[in-house]
């Protein structure tokens, strides 16, 4: 039957996306954004393909791997526009800028291409899109931080959020895309920060993690990271507060004096070291040396001796000797890493390292290399857990253990991930355990 609202043009109906997403938390942090401002455009959010008439894919360039997804996502989105042609497909994130036209000339039915400087166009490339074109932005903004919007938060157990207090990376490490994936550094309005994480305790969340490139480089005016920290800190004792990434070289004295200062600040700091060898840091352009990395750990653990330390490291850079891979396994040891994230060097076109040097390991080294990484990581896991059987830990609690509803999961200080028999407290809640047990990757504990 014919209804007026079926003889609406279809441009008219408020249109349905789904959004996924791929890559860093930063990534994560933008979809947020990106569903904040398609909403204030009278878009409406739904969480299955199946109902969307916009796919968006927020996407990640860091290595090959992380592209090839998406390429195979996008095959299926093209798949699924044979059947449904008004489908508008969109590509965003550090993919789209890294790739641009490239991704609508590639024939996988791609309507949009939006870098991550451009989301507030979001609105009028889909109007392009609905008016028969194609709608690309990926023009890269020396201040869009997207200060003033909030995020619609996505995460469901309401207890821990990610806020984004700088975008882009000014370090130019010879491997990495994201220089040129998000542009520039720069830091956000600490007002809006600070006003973004009071709401968020308001609402019951407890836990937030202050997010860029590089945050030991954040500085609004006078502020700087340590005084964003210790502002933060001092919105409740009852918000823990974490951060992601300091780079190595700009591990400040002052920020671990305040960390040290507020119980609430979380023990524990991933401190990417890539390499443990002096020559190859240099080839990576890292800016410190071993030595250097290492006074930042004796830093760290003076000020904060139960702090956790979680690091990356890459296998098979290029022209990396056995000596220097043997660098890093003695730097994994010496400094007894709590987690690490291990990767296999994937060239990134247009980077300092693809212009200028060999990707000349084959790959069986590379695998063997980054095999021996994650052994010994595992054994490092493994034995830093073990060393916490016994001991009582604050955990925040996230939610019901996937395994066994009558348990709960949390976290302690040092970000590791507890289980325990409780029917009674709630997610957001603060609960003192005992660990009796552990895996590599869990602490099995009981309530005290
Ligand atoms: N800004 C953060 C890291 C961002 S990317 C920092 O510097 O700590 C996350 C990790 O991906 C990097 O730390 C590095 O270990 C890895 N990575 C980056 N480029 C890579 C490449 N071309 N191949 C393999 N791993 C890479
Ligand atoms: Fe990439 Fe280096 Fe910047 Fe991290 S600090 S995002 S590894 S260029
Ligand atoms: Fe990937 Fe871009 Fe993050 S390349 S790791 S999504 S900054």
């Amino acid at each position: 039957m014919i209804t007026p609202s079926t003889l609406r043009p279809v441009t008219d109906k408020a249109l349905k996306f789904y959004i996924e997403t791929y890559g860093c938390q930063m990534n994560f942090g933008d979809t947020e954004i990106v569903v904040s401002i398609m909403r204030d455009n009278g878009y409406i959010y739904v969480e299955k393909m199946e109902e969307a008439d916009i796919v968006l894919v927020n996407t990640c360039s860091i290595r090959d791997n992380a592209e090839q997804r998406v390429w195979g996502r996008l095959s299926e989105f093209a798949a699924l526009k044979r059947r449904r042609p008004a489908l508008i497909v969109g590509v965003i994130g550090c993919m789209a800028e890294r790739l641009k036209e490239r991704l609508v000339e590639a024939d996988k039915g791609v309507d949009i291409v939006a870098g991550p400087d451009s989301y507030r166009s979001l609105p009028s490339l889909m109007e392009e899109v609905k008016s028969g074109g194609k709608g690309i932005n990926v023009l890269l903004s020396r201040e869009e931080t997207y200060a003033d919007i909030s995020p619609v938060r996505l995460d469901r157990n309401g207890v821990s959020a990610f806020v984004s207090i700088m975008r882009g990376c000014n370090n130019m490490c010879s491997y990495c895309v994201v220089p040129y994936t998000r542009g520039g550094e720069r830091s956000r309005d600490s007002d809006t920060i600070l006003a973004e994480v009071r709401d968020l305790f308001d609402r019951g969340y407890r836990e937030v993690t202050l997010l860029g490139q590089n945050v030991n480089s954040y500085r609004y005016g006078d502020t700087t990271f340590a005084d964003l920290m210790r502002m933060t800190a001092e919105v409740s004792p009852l918000l823990r507060v974490r951060f992601a990434t300091s780079h190595p070289k700009d591990l400040s004295d002052e920020l671990l004096k305040v960390m040290a200062a507020h119980p609430n600040i979380c023990r524990s700091i991933h401190l990417p070291a890539q390499s443990g060898s002096d020559t190859m840091l240099e080839r990576m352009n890292r800016k410190y040396t071993r030595g250097w990395y290492l006074e930042r750990i004796d830093a760290i653990r003076r000020h904060m001796p139960d702090c956790a330390i979680t690091t990356d490291i890459i296998a098979g850079f290029c022209g990396e000797t056995q000596e220097e891979h043997e660098a890093t396994l003695s730097l994994m040891r010496q400094v007894g890493y709590q987690f690490a994230y291990m990767f296999k060097y994937s060239e990134r076109e247009g980077t300092k390292a693809s212009r200028h040097m060999k990707d000349d390991i084959d790959d069986e080294t590379k695998t063997r290399r980054l095999t021996e990484i994650i052994n010994l990581q595992n054994d490092l896991s493994l034995e830093s857990n073990r060393q916490d059987i016994g001991k009582t830990f604050e955990v925040l609690v996230e939610g019901p253990s996937k395994r066994n509803p009558d348990e709960l999961v949390g976290r302690t200080s040092q970000n590791k991930v507890c289980v325990f028999a409780d029917t009674v407290h709630r997610p957001g809640d603060y609960v003192t355990v005992q660990v009796d047990d552990c895996t590599s990757a869990t602490l099995l504990c009981h309530r005290v």
